[in-house]
């Protein structure tokens, strides 16, 4: 065997007549420009070597090519282009096999499917995730893949960025043989042999018309693909472009086609919505790491939970550890409260299991992992205790007065306040190291973001052991310091005000709704108000007619739960604007002495989101988050906001934030002093930067 280094990520090895590229660029073996010269180098020799009749393509390390490397996008390109080494290998003279374990994606998966043949692992998996970072793929994989497994299959998995197994990507016909999980190497080399001995032609993807002539000439397969996916797919670009690509797979020559992908693809690159997803992509993975707690910092095992309350959020904060296999006891007031709470949960997971995404012996073992008691004693061996009782600050801090006594030492003590003094809860017990807040959204059994609340005195092994948690049970933590509604609802609160002014101001709740959710919000301000219900924190004794609110509320307009709120809903419940809604507004703006005029939807948005980003940049200020991205990944996370939109904060970057800090300064002088511009908005446009 002789064996030449092609570069220092890429080696040619000859056995026979079998030539082995070996590509070796840890961790994942990504596409950079030194690996694909690797490869166009490899191939190169390989060809011009005539004892050698064919060449089987192999990674080292843990994966094969696992995707582009994506810090390379946005920069000006190096190397051999991925479509010149795709075409380079497809149109070899001498047949080339992809031998395939870890997952080959994205980049990786064109270049396998380049290849004449692939083989492998039962344990690796294929995909083409582009769609997830706002691209599609653009190396030919949206013109090979429907080649392989026909269109209806293509469109799901391009526009879904799903990863296949490898025994199903066999059945869909993307590989094509899985050969025993120890011997890659020499099952492709086997493999290879046998191709020669058989005198096999070389078929290239871009031949095969088989899967795709059938969906010729039938607009309506890509038309009702659109329609069914219509929801998901609302406010993004890439799966549009997906749906195009292989829509042109079908209808035009091959290199037009892939010319055509390429271009999709090159505008998507440089547009904002793939420059916002490729952030998410990156903030997610930076929102674990805390400075000043080191990655070796001890953390405390967690065995047992307790939960205080099995309300609304008790439930479904429960059903998190349950999932996780964490055996959870629920400390209710009294036993009907407590059967109403492990009620819901166990209709919770019936019904997931009716639409069959669990199993009936999982609904009973996960209900088996919770235990109730109507004594905090019964909490006593719980590693960790989530507070989740009414909002109200004396109850709490008799609630953790109380737990300071019996719950073990060493374990941590949490509150899922919404709002309220974490130091002040810590501090009604003789252990404030030990106490953190955990602020999970609503529905807690749904929602990804988990507020990680850190007290003035909450020690590094509490934090470390919350955000270890919150990754154990499939959240994504963000790191939040103590302040009134913490990051994500502070914020908020900002879109709130101005929303409820601009409607007395001239703009009608509906208005406001269709601008945020045209911007890709899942509801505007006034929907989650009617589906939340219009009488949280409302009460009877103390309204006083100044809002509409509360107006509302005095009508028994409560909301979706009542038929009516700020919208009238049918028996469907579905929403239409309230004539009623409509005059309460009108009579509530004359008696204010509001002279009403006519509000543009720009400024609508611009009134809502601009002021929250300000909130967000005094926050930084602050120090109440850590950074602009931590912010991003709550919202998008907690409130639904767009993930092309990329966060308040990068989008504030998009818009530029001296375009933010110029409009806040006019509103301030025209509305006041809401509109205040943050010291560090005012310090960044000076200097010219971003949040980063
Ligand atoms: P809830 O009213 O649905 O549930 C509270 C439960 O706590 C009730 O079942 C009550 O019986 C029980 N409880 C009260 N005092 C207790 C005590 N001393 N011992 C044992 N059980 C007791 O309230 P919800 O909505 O679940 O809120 C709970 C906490 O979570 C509040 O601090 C709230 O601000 C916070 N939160 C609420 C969110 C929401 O969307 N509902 C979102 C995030 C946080």
């Amino acid at each position: 065997m002789t064996t030449t280094d092609i570069n220092d990520v890429a080696k040619l090895s000859r056995l026979g007549d079998i030539a082995v590229l070996a590509l070796d660029s840890p961790p994942v073996n990504a596409l950079s420009a030194r690996l694909r010269d690797g490869i166009k180098g490899g191939i190169d020799q390989a060809l011009a070597d005539k004892d050698v009749r064919a060449i089987v393509l192999i990674c080292r390390g843990k994966t094969f090519v696992a995707g582009a490397d994506i810090t390379e996008f946005g920069k000006p390109r190096t190397g051999t282009p991925l479509p010149d080494l795709v075409d380079l290998i497809e149109n070899s003279p001498k047949a080339v096999v992809a031998a395939i374990h870890g997952t080959a994606l994205g980049g990786g998966l064109e270049l396998a499917l380049a290849c004449h043949y692939r083989v492998a692992v039962p344990s690796a998996k294929v995909g083409l995730p582009e769609v997830k970072l706002g691209l599609i793929p653009g190396s030919g994989g949206t013109q090979r893949l429907p080649r392989l497994v026909g269109v209806q299959k293509a469109l799901e998995l391009i526009t879904s960025g799903a990863q296949v197994a490898a025994p199903v990507a066999e059945g869909l016909g993307i590989v094509d043989k899985v050969v025993p999980e120890a011997s890659l190497e020499d099952a492709a080399i086997a493999f290879a042999r046998d191709l020669l001995a058989a005198g096999a032609s070389h078929p290239r993807v871009r031949d095969r018309d088989d899967k795709i002539g059938p969906a010729r000439g039938k607009p309506e397969i890509f038309a009702e693909f659109r329609k069914a996916n219509a929801r998901a797919f609302r406010g993004f670009l890439a799966p549009e472009y997906c749906i195009r690509a292989i829509e042109a797979a079908v209808e035009q020559p091959f290199d037009d086609a892939v010319k055509y992908e390429r271009s999709l693809f090159l505008e998507l690159v440089a547009g904002s919505q793939s420059a916002a997803q490729r952030h998410v992509f990156f903030a997610e993975r930076q929102a674990w790491k805390v400075p000043d707690i080191a990655d070796d910092t001890p953390t405390i095992p967690v065995a047992k939970v307790g939960i205080i309350g099995a309300g609304t959020m008790g439930g479904g904060i429960a059903m998190n550890f349950a999932n996780a296999g964490i055996p959870v006891t629920i400390v209710e007031m009294k036993q009907d409260a407590l059967d109403r709470g492990l009620g819901i949960i166990r209709r919770n997971y019936e019904a997931t299991a009716a639409k069959g995404r669990l199993k009936p012996e999982d609904v009973e073992r996960r209900m088996g992992l919770l235990s109730g008691a109507l004594d905090l004693s019964a909490l006593a061996d719980c590693d960790l205790v989530i507070e989740a009782v009414f909002e109200n600050m004396d109850i709490k801090k008799d609630v953790f007065g109380k737990l300071d006594g019996i719950v073990k030492q060493g374990a941590i003590l949490a509150t899922n306040t919404s709002y309220l003094d974490v130091d002040e809860i810590a501090a009604a017990t003789a252990r404030p190291d030990h106490v953190i807040g955990l602020h999970f959204f609503s529905p807690a059994n749904v929602m990804k973001l988990l507020e990680v609340v850190r007290g003035e005195k909450t020690a590094k092994p509490v934090v470390a052991t919350a955000m270890q948690i919150a990754r154990k049970i499939g959240k994504i933590a963000v790191l939040v310091g103590v302040c009134h509604g913490f990051v994500g609802n502070r914020m908020l609160a900002q879109r709130q005000r101005e929303a409820n002014k601009l409607i007395l101001e001239g703009a009608m709740p509906w208005d406001v709704d269709r601008v945020l959710y045209d911007f890709g919000m899942p509801m505007g301000p006034f929907a989650m108000s009617d589906l939340a219900g219009l009488d949280i924190g409302w009460s009877k004794e103390t309204t006083s007619s100044s809002t509409v609110r509360e107006i509302l509320c005095e009508m028994d307009r409560r909301g979706q739960k009542t038929g009516a709120g700020f919208y009238d809903y049918d028996e469907k419940r579905r929403a239409s604007p309230s004539p009623v809604t409509e005059k309460i507004i009108l009579d509530l703006a004359a008696r204010k002495g509001i002279t009403r005029r006519a509000i543009s939807d720009d400024e609508i948005l611009e009134r809502c989101i601009y002021p929250m980003i300000n909130e967000g940049a005094k926050i930084l200020e602050e120090g109440k988050a850590i950074r602009a991205s931590d912010i991003d990944i709550a919202w998008i996370n907690g409130y639904g906001w767009p993930v092309y939109r990329g966060g308040p904060m990068f989008y504030g970057e998009i818009v530029g934030l001296d375009k933010v800090l110029a409009r806040m300064k006019e509103f301030e002088a025209r509305l006041g002093p809401d509109f205040k511009p943050a010291a560090l908005l005012e310090k960044l446009v000076a200097e010219g930067r971003g949040f980063k």
